[in-house]
């Protein structure tokens, strides 16, 4: 019986050379699969594409829903951002892919599944680990790994092989985009000094063309999962959607930065992600009003693990579904509407509320009203410095350094 292969395919350059590199050297049967996690612009022709440079049989699946409901808002409740900083667009993106790739392989009785990811990214580590941890029986095989070829070189193997090479071939950035965020690399951006140049934003405008008046809008959240705009209730993708035009409208969500890769080596990054940066920032926003001081700091702690395991490719582990359900729990009563402020690239946060709020006005204002008992103050200063107290009398010297 021939090999069969599942390439998780994008109808780019590299996944389409793929194809005839691995009928060769496998002698095998392939089969693309494409997820759309918000990538997708044409199903048809991706699939007609795949037909054409060779695929046996050519999948496209809309996984957008689920990416939102399963991927994008367990990770949303958690904050999860990368160094501080990368709403994990990408990262988030390659579980889905995984999941319905092994799936699919196993439908089609294929012995492996193969991906296009180079050897120094990440995203190679998020396919393998994903794939070991939910087929360990497949065979993992990552052409781009093993070809070795230069851009021009695969441009070349390209044409000899009747691979299309598209136009924008001397576009010189690698682009990975999803509902989430997109990401941008490579030519002039490799060097850490230079400004990224206005044309490769394409969801975000520049802040000499975004409108001098801003706009607001008030996001509603159920339980941490943002659930209406401006009191119309509706779908988390359609949500998504929306925000993110009208925040890439005002300029808001890029992102430039310096980034530790998994595999050693620093990468500059620069990102787009409207949608992200503004439900990020409400939903913390809500977490203020309703979370107490001791969850707050402990859940920016889960924070930091949750997204460093997930931009590290495990997704699919024990540890993360641990940190999931604590981060589920705190939900509880992050419920209430936050109303943002868009203008000339800023997300400000305008006014929150929310029936479980822990903002207690009578206890915070200078106002009428005040029931704040002052004459508590004194006591519990003095006890809350005693150990201070003490150490300064018997180990002085110390303490006035
Ligand atoms: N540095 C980001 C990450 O590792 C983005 C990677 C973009 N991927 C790509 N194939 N261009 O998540």
């Amino acid at each position: 019986m021939t090999k069969k292969i599942v390439l998780a395919y994008s109808g780019g350059l590299d996944t389409s050379a793929a194809v005839p590199w691995l009928k060769e050297k496998y002698k095998a049967e392939v089969i693309t699969f494409t997820v759309d996690v918000g990538n997708v612009v044409d199903a048809e022709a991706i699939r007609k594409k795949a037909l054409d440079v060779g695929a046996l049989k050519a999948f496209v699946v809309d996984a957008r829903e689920e990416f939102v409901n399963s991927y994008i808002f367990p990770a949303l409740k958690a904050d999860a951002m990368y160094e501080g900083k990368y709403p994990l667009a990408t990262a988030l993106g390659r579980p889905p892919i995984v999941k319905l790739m092994v799936e699919r392989a196993q439908k089609e009785g294929a012995t492996a599944v193969a991906h296009a990811c180079t050897g120094k990214g990440n995203d190679q580590v998020r396919f393998d680990v994903g794939v070991a941890t939910l087929a360990p029986e497949l065979e993992i095989i990552a052409p781009a790994r093993e070809w070795n070829m230069t851009r021009e070189q695969t441009i070349a193997y390209a044409k000899t092989h009747n691979v299309p090479v598209p136009v924008t071939v001397d576009n010189p950035y690698s682009i990975d985009d999803s509902l989430w965020g997109r990401a941008i690399e490579c030519g002039v951006l490799e060097d850490p000094w230079n400004e990224p140049p206005e044309n490769i934003f394409i969801w975000t405008k520049a802040i000499k063309d975004t409108p001098d008046k801003p706009a607001y809008v008030e996001i509603g959240f159920d339980k941490g999962i943002p659930v209406s705009l401006d009191g119309e209730e509706m779908e988390g993708l359609a949500l998504i959607k929306h925000l993110h035009e009208m925040a890439g409208e005002h300029g808001v969500g890029r992102i430039d930065m310096v980034e530790n890769r998994l595999v050693g080596l620093k990468s500059r990054e620069v990102y787009e992600a409207p949608a992200a940066i503004v439900l990020l920032k409400a939903h913390q926003a809500l977490q203020d009003l309703t979370l107490t001081k001791d969850q707050l700091r402990f859940k920016a702690r889960v924070a930091a693990e949750y997204s460093d395991l997930v931009y590290n490719g495990l997704w699919f582990s024990g540890l993360r579904q641990d940190l999931a359900a604590y981060v589920e729990s705190t939900q509880r009563y992050v419920s209430g509407t936050v109303r943002v402020k868009l203008y000339k690239g800023n997300c400000l946060i305008a006014g929150r509320r929310s029936p479980y709020s822990l903002y207690d006005y009578n206890l915070a204002t200078y106002d009428k009203g005040d029931t704040f008992n002052q004459s508590d103050s004194p006591g519990f200063i003095r006890l809350w410095g005693l150990p201070t107290k003490t150490q300064a009398r018997v180990q002085p010297e110390q303490l006035s350094k």
